[in-house]
């Protein structure tokens, strides 16, 4: 039962991994096969809000949403969780400040921000922990999206995947930017959801992934402690590539990327034999987020004019 008739709108960031989380062991329960490792985007991300209502409507960014619809059907049944068959009809209204032009997926804020006023709506009071493990079961992503800075997801060993939960790490990087690179902004044809099923299904080559994941996870750890960009860089590109390299084994294959990644990702290998600083990583979509420190901001931006930057730590 809701605690009131209206909330007020809550907001998770959206994050990008730096250290993947590709393959499930448990698909009803989103439990991964390997732990992963975020960045918050600060204040890109989805604000959500509940409210009374005398029928189940959903409304993103502004605009109501058809019933019948994929994600009014996804956003009403990870509701119907918690208020159970014969709760009363609710109103949710969410809204992404990332730019639809950054093609950059929401899910991860979405489900997060989701739960966050589901919490609040009917008065649950769930600990950080709870939060996290029931978000990842709208979205694996979503339970990094409780948190900003570096957030670690952490596999987990129980089968109930109470322990399935992200933590965020106690370190600041100031400096750190991520530029976003759009490559293009047409729905994908294959959700990261089914990309990963298939390539846990069919891949040979994904039977190394658990250990490239693990190894990185440990160079990820060691490059924020130490502050060391370089192997911050090098880890989460390698990681990316890694990944890509699973689906691109897959049958079908699944290659999600276009000409433009290729172009882009040759101009960024270009730029760093030039001597400038930058890496990137790609998630389950064809555009590229670039990774270099504030003081390498200026010469990443004449490789890049049109990249979108963000200053994680503020
Ligand atoms: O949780 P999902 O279904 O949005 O899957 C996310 C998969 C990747 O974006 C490719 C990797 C990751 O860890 O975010």
């Amino acid at each position: 039962t809701p605690v009131g008739e209206t909330i007020a709108p809550v907001f998770a960031p959206s994050n990008i991994a730096l250290c993947k989380y590709w393959g499930k062991r448990d698909v009803e329960l989103n439990l991964p096969i390997n732990s992963s490792l975020s960045i918050s985007l600060a204040h890109l991300g989805t604000q959500t809000r509940l409210s009374v209502s005398d029928e189940d409507a959903v409304w993103l960014n502004g605009e109501k949403v058809a019933a019948q619809d994929k994600f009014a059907r996804k956003v009403i049944a990870f509701i119907d969780l918690f208020r159970g068959p014969q709760g009363s009809p609710v109103k949710v209204e969410t809204d992404n400040n990332i730019p639809t032009a950054a093609g950059l997926a929401s899910s991860a804020s979405g489900f997060a921000a989701l739960m966050l006023a589901i919490d609040g709506f009917y008065g649950l009071k769930l600990d950080p922990q709870c939060l996290s493990a029931f978000a990842r079961m709208g979205s694996g992503s979503a339970s990094r999206s409780l948190y900003t800075g570096f957030v670690e997801w952490q596999m987990g060993v129980r089968e109930d995947g109470m322990d399935s939960i992200a933590l965020p790490l106690d370190s600041h990087w100031d400096a750190l930017r991520i530029g976003l690179v759009k490559v293009s902004v047409a729905e994908k044809a294959v959700d990261s959801r089914s990309g990963m099923n298939r390539t846990v299904e069919t891949a040979h080559l994904y039977q190394s992934w658990p250990l490239q994941a693990a190894a990185d996870l440990e160079r990820l750890h060691q490059a924020i402690a130490d502050k060391n960009f370089t192997q911050l860089g090098e880890t989460a590109e390698q990681n990316a590539l890694s990944m890509h390299a699973t689906m691109i084994a897959a049958w079908p294959p699944l290659l999600y990327w276009q000409p433009g990644s290729v172009a882009a990702m040759h101009r960024i290998w270009q730029a760093r034999a030039e001597g400038v600083e930058v890496y990137f990583t790609m998630d389950a979509g064809p555009n590229l987020k670039l990774l270099f420190t504030a003081e390498a901001e200026a010469a990443v931006k004449h490789y890049f004019p049109d990249m979108e930057v963000i200053a994680p730590f503020g």
